[in-house]
């Protein structure tokens, strides 16, 4: 197909190939990297019980090595050969919720190796639903240790042309899976605590686990990024373009007026709002519209291109309306949080 520098772009056609099947065995024996969609967020996966293997994935994202790598499989009995105990309330949520954006937390077995689990004695475990990752989790003989495939601390890649900017010529394949069917990364979920809790939102809610246990769950997920974190995650930079960020939050011809302010503010630099559809008529210039305020599944599919395409038109300033925080809103608003490095402003 279209890449060059050593690395091979494939489409889901070309894994029907026997060759190109065990070109993907090969190359995750060798402990080499591979590029998948999953319905979430692409990935980008390697042997997940090979040090070495987990140690070229930190380094091709340029990410900070106790930040701990996700486990894929996919088979839901493969899970018992990685973890310790997987208690009653983990087996209700994977019925609910696997294969699918649910990752589940538990402590590691010996089989793991702390350089996947960054030091920790925990594992985080994800079965996902796209067929794609299915079938390279299940060539590769191995659970695919997968982070989403961006670099370190930019927007994740739902798209093929953000994992070709990001990684072309520095992994060896790269499958083409189309735009992500949802959009945002899965909700992780600690079962090792007394009550199960949430460390990063995602598109399984809160409300959808709390209604599959039938009791309230901890949700840790807002935390900000000071004093102790859960989930080493939480603690880095995330999701940021390189201009400006500021979420605006309250009434949008308040917003509108803001916007006009800030404009004369900032005349001669390039300025850009990222709104629900609704609201779109309220600015001029450049508007990225993320879809209707009630349609929360379009907008988290077209979350990160929103926020990759600020970076390619070279935009300075950059306006979010803040979105409504119900529902899979609370995930979104927790994305945009980050990419604003928490700047908000209330009209
Ligand atoms: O949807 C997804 O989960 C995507 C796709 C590719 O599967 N993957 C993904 O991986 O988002 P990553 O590495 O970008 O995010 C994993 C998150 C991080 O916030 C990490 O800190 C947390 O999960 N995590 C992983 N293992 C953990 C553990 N043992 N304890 C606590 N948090 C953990
Ligand atoms: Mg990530």
């Amino acid at each position: 197909m279209y890449c060059v520098k050593n690395t091979l772009c494939w489409s889901s056609n070309d894994l029907k190939n026997p060759e190109n099947q065990q070109l993907i065995k090969n190359v995750i024996e060798q402990g080499n990297l591979i590029i998948f969609p999953t319905e979430t967020v692409y990935g980008i996966g390697a042997n997940g019980l090979n040090p070495e293997a987990a140690k070229r994935i930190y380094e091709a994202k340029g990410r900070p090595s106790d930040n701990p790598l996700i486990l894929h499989i996919a088979n839901r009995l493969d899970l018992y050969r990685y973890v310790r105990y997987v208690n009653e309330e983990a087996e209700k949520l994977m019925d609910a919720f696997w294969p699918g954006p649910l990752t589940l937390v538990f402590e590691k077995n010996e089989t793991v190796p702390f350089e996947t689990t960054g030091g920790l004695n925990t594992v985080a475990i994800r079965f996902p639903k796209n067929e794609i990752a299915q079938m390279v989790i299940d060539l590769a003989g191995v659970p695919l240790a997968a982070p989403s495939a961006n670099i370190s601390g930019k927007p994740s890649s739902t798209r093929f042309d953000h994992v070709y900017e990001d990684f072309n010529g520095r992994v060896e394949i790269i499958i083409d899976g189309g735009p992500s069917e949802i959009g945002l990364e899965s909700t992780v979920i600690d079962m090792t605590s007394d009550i199960p809790t949430i460390l990063r939102p995602g598109y399984v809610t809160r409300q959808m686990i709390e209604k599959t246990l039938n009791h309230e769950v901890n949700d840790v997920s807002d935390t900000k990024p000071t004093g102790a974190v859960k989930s080493p995650g939480m603690k880095y930079t995330h999701y940021k373009p390189i201009g400006d960020v500021v979420l605006i939050r309250g009434d949008i011809k308040a917003m509108s007026t803001y916007v006009k302010q800030q404009r004369l503010r900032h005349e001669g630099h390039s300025m850009a709002v990222i709104c629900e559809t609704e609201y779109a008529s309220y600015f001029e210039g450049n508007v990225f519209v993320l879809g209707s305020k009630s349609n929360q599944n379009e907008m988290a599919h077209n979350l990160f291109k929103a926020l990759r395409d600020m970076d390619k038109q070279s935009i300075e300033y950059i306006y979010i309306h803040y979105l409504d925080n119900n529902a899979l809103g609370y995930a979104l608003m927790n994305r945009l949080e980050k990419a604003a490095g928490y700047q908000i402003v209330d009209l």
